[in-house]
């Protein structure tokens, strides 16, 4: 559930992206706020119901944090230098409070859920603290706020989904957009923070899921992603229509919205997956041949002590079963090296599963502790930071390498791309993403594509993070 650079060292997904929705937008509101999003992608789909719940309560979006009367960090714990940035930056709006008595300050998201009121305890460093079950509260929380109270909600539900409030689409694109499709997480993988942040897992009613999709559909969107921390539990009794809804049936009713509709999805537990699934990929072209599914490591001892709940072997199953039904499907992962007790051979371990799995891509990172996980509580944090990080660049070496053996395979291949806007790099390009999301870029010539068309594009060359084609009659 990220920002899908090739073979990023992750230390934040993405950081402190600032959001509004469209210029015209900005004036009719007489209240301003503006929101800096930190971590994965479910933090920056938690802004726009954050964006919805205020554009209610009269505050318009900006991206101009000088003319904002609310500042809003959605924040992410899953590491420790994510919060390290968020502290640097709440800092930088001390100072401009400062100078500006009126501006309100909140903290939203992980960290607010972490660390509770030790935020309020700190002088003049936030006005809200609000965890992310509890955005439904925030004008209450403002109004607070205002008359010079601290005010904290961090509580957790069991329930909340938001499902009836629809996004604010923040910084589109126009073309893909993601749909939350449930919350927290009940896995307790030992190293991560995310069950205590973001709570007891709970899925979102499919109805409301379906007409989201189609909404965006009819508004012109080409392409969804359905976010969860752990998608394959999503399960839902739909008492209307008397029928349990896994995930693999999900997808299917999303896919058929309409079959001009690409769906994605992320993120998968290995141990999760099932065939229902797999199989409805390949039986609809709309959704697209990609899963990230995250290792974390290769070692069948330390994925023990990780509580991923597979061994090594099971892991290699599943990559071998989902390219038995998907042949051409794209595979990504997340690494962690350096966990506890972590041994160089554990390390050999992770480097020959990577070799192994072949995987397009994969974000990187060394073990960072967590206060409060289990194995924060159960295990020594005893691997150097030296070794950590002499690890991690071995698996980022790797995965260059993979990725652009991957990218190779591809030259003389044609995909069907969605264009989604101009190249990074020159507007006399398109960028899109091929079913395996695969960023490739192909100059416009004199076609009369725009942003949202489906084409043919023949690959003729590539670097290890983008494939570089030329469009294409057909297939
Ligand atoms: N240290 C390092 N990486 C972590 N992740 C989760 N918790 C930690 C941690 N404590 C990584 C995992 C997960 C991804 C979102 O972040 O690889 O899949
Ligand atoms: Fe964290 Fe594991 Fe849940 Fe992912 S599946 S959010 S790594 S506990």
């Amino acid at each position: 559930m990220q920002d899908l650079v090739a073979n990023k060292v992750h230390d934040e997904t993405r950081q402190g992206e600032a959001f509004a929705p469209f210029a015209n937008d900005e004036n009719q509101y007489n209240k301003k706020f503006y929101i800096e999003s930190y971590g994965c992608q479910m933090n920056f789909s938690d802004s726009e119901i954050v964006a919805s719940i205020l554009q209610n309560e009269g505050f318009g979006a900006t991206r101009n944090y000088e003319e904002a009367d609310l500042v809003l960090l959605n924040t992410c714990s899953i590491r420790e230098k994510a919060e390290q940035t968020v502290r640097k930056r709440l800092t930088e709006f001390r100072k401009i409070k400062d100078s500006r008595p009126g501006l309100l300050v909140g903290v939203l998201g992980c960290m607010a859920e972490r660390l509770k009121s030790k935020f309020l305890e700190e002088e003049k460093l936030v006005d809200l603290v609000v965890g992310p079950d509890a955005y439904r509260t925030l004008p209450v929380l403002i109004e607070e706020a205002e008359t010079g109270q601290k005010s904290v909600n961090v509580l957790l539900s069991r329930e909340e989904t938001y499902a009836d409030i629809s996004p604010v689409r923040l910084d589109t694109n126009g073309v893909t957009a993601f749909i939350s499709i449930m919350r927290g997480c009940n896995n307790m993988c030992s190293f991560c923070v995310v069950p205590f942040t973001r709570g007891r897992e709970r899925s979102r009613d499919v109805h409301s899921i379906i007409a989201e999709a189609q909404n965006l559909f009819d508004r012109g969107y080409k392409e969804v992603t359905l976010l969860g921390q752990n998608v394959d539990s999503y399960y839902w009794i739909d008492e209307v229509n008397d029928e349990i809804v896994t995930f693999g049936k999900l997808l299917e009713k999303v896919a058929l919205v309409s079959p001009e509709l690409r769906v994605r999805f992320s993120t998968s537990h290995p141990k999760d997956i099932t065939d229902e699934v797999l199989l409805t990929m390949s039986k609809y072209d709309n959704i697209c041949n990609y899963i990230h599914l995250p290792l974390q490591s290769g070692s069948t001892r330390v994925l023990q002590l990780m509580n991923r709940t597979y061994t090594r072997e099971w892991y290699m199953a599943k990559v071998k079963r989902i390219r038995e039904i998907i042949p051409d499907c794209g595979i990504s992962s997340d690494i962690i090296t350096g966990f506890c007790t972590e041994t160089e051979e554990d390390h050999t371990d992770t480097l020959s599963m990577m070799e192994t799995s072949a995987y397009d891509m994969s974000y990187m990172f060394f073990y960072s502790e967590r206060p409060g996980t289990l194995a924060a509580r159960r295990y020594k944090d005893d691997v150097p930071e030296e070794v950590k990080k002499r690890r991690l660049k071995e698996v980022v070496e790797l995965q260059n390498r993979l990725s652009y053996e991957s990218n190779k395979k591809d030259v003389g291949k044609t995909f069907k791309v969605l264009i989604e806007g101009n190249s990074k790099k020159s507007d006399a390009d398109w960028m899109g993403r091929n079913s395996q999301n695969k960023v490739i870029v192909f100059p416009k010539e004199n076609y009369n594509y725009k942003k949202g068309d489906y084409v043919f594009v023949k690959v003729n060359d590539f670097t290890q993070a983008t494939l570089i084609g030329e469009v294409v009659k057909e297939l």
